[in-house]
């Protein structure tokens, strides 16, 4: 999605016109599929979805699973089961995980379907849409179900007009536009970990700032990876910007005069963990 791709400012007006966007298209789907970011699945989820979508019966993908610590996401989806929310870890790159998605989807919706089943609509499709912050995976995911096969428009007037939808296995109709929500982020720390996977990009904070936070994260969570990644030896130094420049200079990042150019490391590191390179790494954590 463009949205993901540069800076995003969340004015009113923006948030009021992806509300409305979602509101249009909420009458015509059966349940919502919100996609989440398994390294972030606190920060990459707008709190306000219960009500904005009505109530909606709800599928929750931990997307990015190949990016997030298995066994952070193997607990974050026990922990979103216990509470009621029906959840499931996928991978979109891999498609991991992708196979269970429409069964538990009619999973979600059994009572709706026992329901049409009483009224004589069996094998009624289920429709659904897919929500989530920018750059949480949307697009991937929708192309990926549906190998980019559009369903043919049907003429119900109100059901299809003016929308194109995805026709996946076991009778499920994707709504083609996904829905767009805002990430929340007037918790500094919840910015934070939004800029670090890339879901809002360096807006908060400069690029320097942004890595050395991350190295304080990775210094004291993820000591390891952030040694042998960048060939660190010795004792780190205690203040980051201090290690940025190390990093930097691991990577010969050098200016003319032999200075480390910390803009560019700091970019490069923040690639780099965006990309996975540091492996597997989740941010928060069921209870913290
Ligand atoms: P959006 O519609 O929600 O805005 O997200 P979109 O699908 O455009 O995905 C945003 C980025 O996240 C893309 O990378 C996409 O490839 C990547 N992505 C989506 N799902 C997964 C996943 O499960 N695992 C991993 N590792 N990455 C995922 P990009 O760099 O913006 O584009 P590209 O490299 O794919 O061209």
């Amino acid at each position: 999605m463009e949205q993901g791709k540069g800076p995003i400012q969340w004015f009113p007006g923006h948030m009021a016109r992806t509300r409305r966007k979602m509101k249009e298209a909420l009458p015509l789907v059966d349940a919502v599929v919100e996609l989440l970011d398994a390294r972030i699945p606190v920060s990459s989820r707008n709190p306000d979805i219960e009500s904005l979508t009505a109530g909606k019966p709800r599928l929750t993908l931990l997307n990015k699973a190949d990016l997030a610590d298995e066994s952070a996401t193997v607990k974050w989806v026990a922990r979103l089961n216990q509470t009621g929310v029906r959840a499931l870890a996928v991978d979109c790159k891999s498609g991991r995980g992708m196979s269970r998605v429409t069964p538990m989807l009619r999973d979600v919706l059994a009572d709706t379907i026992a329901a049409w089943e009483s009224k004589g609509m069996v094998g009624r499709p289920i429709r659904a849409m897919v929500l989530g912050i920018p750059n949480v995976g949307k697009s991937s995911f929708i192309n990926r179900m549906s190998r980019g096969s559009k369903a043919k428009t049907e003429d119900r007037p109100g059901v299809t007009r003016g929308n194109q939808w995805y026709a996946l296995p076991e009778g499920t109709l994707l709504l083609d536009t996904p829905g767009v929500l805002w990430p929340k982020f007037d918790d500094p720390q919840v910015g934070l970990h939004l800029a670090f996977t890339g879901a809002i990009r360096d807006q908060i904070l400069d690029v320097e700032e942004l890595a050395c936070e991350l190295l304080g994260i990775l210094r004291d969570a993820y000591e390891g990876r952030l040694r042998e990644r960048y060939k660190l030896t010795g004792d780190l130094p205690e203040n980051t910007y201090e290690l940025l420049i190390e990093v930097g200079r691991k990577r010969g990042m050098l200016m003319a005069g032999g200075e480390v150019n910390t803009e560019r490391a700091a970019t490069m590191l923040l690639d780099e963990y965006r990309e996975g390179k540091l492996g597997a790494i989740t941010l928060e954590f069921p209870g913290t």
